[in-house]
């Protein structure tokens, strides 16, 4: 794929950035900007493919395509969320717990930017009272890692059936949400979670996604195996970061996919 022609970084992107800069590691030494392209992630794969090196942004407006986890498509109209993904290239010790550390990293940054601090279910959904405020989507290449994620900020303008599941922070919050603000303490969380787990910290990016996830542990859970739903009770996470549910037939440990909570 080609990549399309970037665009300068708007004013207030360039300014928020600039201000977390010195907590950003190498994330953002390269930010590349669209008022509209197909997918972020998209265009971070092929850069990455191309072997441009780690912390690569890639940040639009719009996303003609976006994608979300397991196939589905994220909505992303115009000036209405955030859309950023990112190149890394982890170690493979790092690569281990790099999606759940990112779910860490954009409720903190959320919180950090907002005051509003979210919940996390696993694998690494950000949720408010049960409504999906922001997604991260990690894909594998040969040797890098795409880390891409969404953010709702303003709540009107998606698709009536996203609005029935998901929240935005202007919903959440009764106000107007600096959007830029709230990318640039995203970054910087990523960053510090990103930091962890690359001197070892594992411990440290567990404990934080456990507290954050306290109201989802403990709880009946669903979820399908080869078109067939199981159910049990969510009872933690191990330290590689699969979900640990009791069943009828014993503990069965969940590494991918998506689970529901039962009401
Ligand atoms: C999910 O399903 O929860 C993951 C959603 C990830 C959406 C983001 S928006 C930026 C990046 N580009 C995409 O096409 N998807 C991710």
């Amino acid at each position: 794929m080609g990549v399309p022609a970037p665009r300068a970084l708007p004013d207030e992107l360039a300014v928020a950035l600039s201000r977390v800069a010195p907590r950003l590691g190498s994330i953002g030494r390269e930010v590349i900007w669209y008022p509209d392209v197909s997918s972020t992630s998209d265009v971070a794969a092929s850069l990455a493919e191309a072997g441009t090196g780690e912390g690569l942004l890639v940040i639009a407006d719009m996303q003609t395509a976006g994608r979300g986890r397991l196939g589905r498509t994220w909505a992303s109209p115009p000036g209405a969320g955030i859309y950023a993904s990112i190149v890394f290239r982890p170690s493979p010790g790092t690569a281990r717990l790099l999606t759940l550390a990112a779910g860490v990293a954009i409720a903190e940054g959320i919180a950090a930017a907002t005051g509003l601090e979210p919940e996390l279910k696993w694998p690494n959904d950000v949720h408010c009272q049960g409504r999906k405020l922001a997604g991260i989507l990690a894909e594998r290449g040969a040797d890098h890692v795409v880390l891409g994620f969404g953010v709702n900020v303003l709540r009107a303008m998606y698709p009536p059936e996203v609005r029935a599941r998901a929240t935005s922070l202007e919903l959440e919050l009764g106000r107007s949400v600096d959007r830029a603000l709230v990318l640039a303490e995203c970054l910087a969380a990523l960053a510090a979670r990103y930091g962890d787990l690359n001197e070892g910290r594992d411990g440290a990016v567990m404990a934080a996604w456990r507290m954050r996830a306290a109201s989802m542990l403990g709880r009946r859970v669903e979820w399908d195996v080869a078109g067939a739903s199981q159910r049990g009770l969510a009872e933690r996470v191990d330290d590689d970061g699969a979900l640990l549910v009791r069943t009828e037939s014993g503990l069965v440990r969940v590494i991918s996919g998506e689970v529901r909570w039962i009401l």
